[in-house]
């Protein structure tokens, strides 16, 4: 009802401020006798945190994760997971200014005129800070595909700006993502996309990007129709992220231009199963998985906190602000987010998948 939660059969809720005493998710739903540790969190978060590199904010923040509840002997007991992380590097006289400011392309003005009251230090609860517990409940979404159908969700920087890298989703892996600072696994235009992140943060503007995710080994049939397909909750989800301006899943926006001889996926038989020969689909038909990889494609904005920021005041008085720290481009750190969104929507599917009676390895 109020928005903080996701899923049906493996549920999140989202609790927290940005410069709050902590933030936190409750994982509801998360089957029993998995093996779990704050270990298999924490790798996930590490790929999160600002101030990794020198083209991310200078925030400080560990990001270590405590599990409070849900586990004994190392294994999860079916019973509410619920994690939590501290705040610890949040500057109250850094924002001072900003708790009367509407600024620009922030959610400042929209929480303020929703709620009447709004805590506003780093963005309240309008801050990506928040994305952390979806990150955590992700990284165990992950981890239950993982073990039961292997599944593998690797997301990477796409595109900045107009620099595009050239990936082939089938090879694709996490090593070649993690060895450059923009996430980006094509090598020469990764060193393209720094330079240009560096040299924009140098002028104190921001740029956009668009994050490409994959996630393979999916089986055939797992989304709901109507309401609940599983390519409209993975758009609702990437939706759900901070700074998201675009989804696409497939041929995406491209199909609009294609004729159908050359956009259908043709099926054909191969090592005894049916796949298709194409995936413009992007590895769902009918808000149905069939089996081939899911490629999904999400466009973020350019971070609005730039040197000059236009804001005013509920009373139309300007408002002069400095930029604070921030992300120049928001994209290399989406990445560990996007692929937790990925696993949150995949694996609430794979659990009603089962409870509707689904074999794995179909
Ligand atoms: C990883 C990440 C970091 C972000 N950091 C900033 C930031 O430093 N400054 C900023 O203005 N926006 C940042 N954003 C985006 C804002 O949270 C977002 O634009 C704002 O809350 C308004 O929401 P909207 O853009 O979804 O409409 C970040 C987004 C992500 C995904």
């Amino acid at each position: 009802m109020s928005g903080n939660s996701l899923g049906k059969l493996f549920r999140v809720t989202n609790w927290g401020e940005s410069h709050g005493k902590a933030i936190g998710v409750v994982v509801d739903g998360c089957p029993s006798l998995l093996e779990l540790s704050e270990k298999d969190i924490q790798k996930e978060l590490d790929r999160r945190i600002p101030g990794q590199s020198k083209i991310t904010t200078q925030r400080k923040e560990k990001d270590k994760v405590e599990i409070l509840s849900g586990i004994f002997n190392g294994k999860t007991t079916g019973t509410p997971i619920s994690m939590i992380i501290y705040n610890k590097d949040f500057r109250k006289e850094d924002y001072k200014k900003l708790t009367k400011a509407l600024r620009s392309s922030h959610a400042d003005f929209t929480y303020e005129k929703k709620y009447g009251i709004r805590n506003p230090y780093g963005g309240g609860r309008s801050s990506a800070r928040l994305t952390a517990g979806n990150v955590a409940a992700g990284a165990i979404a992950k981890k239950i595909l993982k073990e039961k159908l292997n599944t593998e969700i690797i997301a990477y920087t796409k595109r900045i700006k107009d620099i595009e890298a050239v990936v082939d989703t089938g090879k694709v892996k996490e090593k070649y993502v993690e060895a450059s600072i923009v996430r980006c696994p094509d090598h020469k235009k990764s060193e393209e996309m720094e330079a240009l992140v560096e040299e924009t943060a140098k002028k104190g503007d921001s740029v956009g990007g668009i994050i490409e995710c994959v996630a393979r080994n999916i089986p055939p049939g797992l989304g709901e129709p109507i309401f609940d397909k599983l390519d409209a909750d993975l758009a609702k989800a990437m939706m759900d992220i901070n700074a998201v301006k675009g989804f696409e899943i497939g041929s995406g926006f491209s199909a609009a231009g294609m004729y159908g001889t050359a956009h259908n996926d043709p099926f054909i038989m191969e090592a005894g199963k049916i796949r298709t020969k194409t995936n413009n689909s992007g590895g769902v038909q009918g808000g149905i998985s069939n089996g081939m990889p899911i490629i999904l494609r999400v466009a973020f904005k350019p971070t609005a906190t730039i040197q000059k920021q236009k804001a005013i005041d509920m009373k139309g008085n300007d408002i002069k602000l400095g930029a604070g720290r921030h992300d120049p481009c928001v994209v290399p750190r989406a990445v560990p987010i996007v692929e937790a969104m990925a696993a949150l929507v995949l694996c609430d599917h794979y659990l009603r998948f089962k409870a509707l009676g689904g074999k794995d390895g179909n």
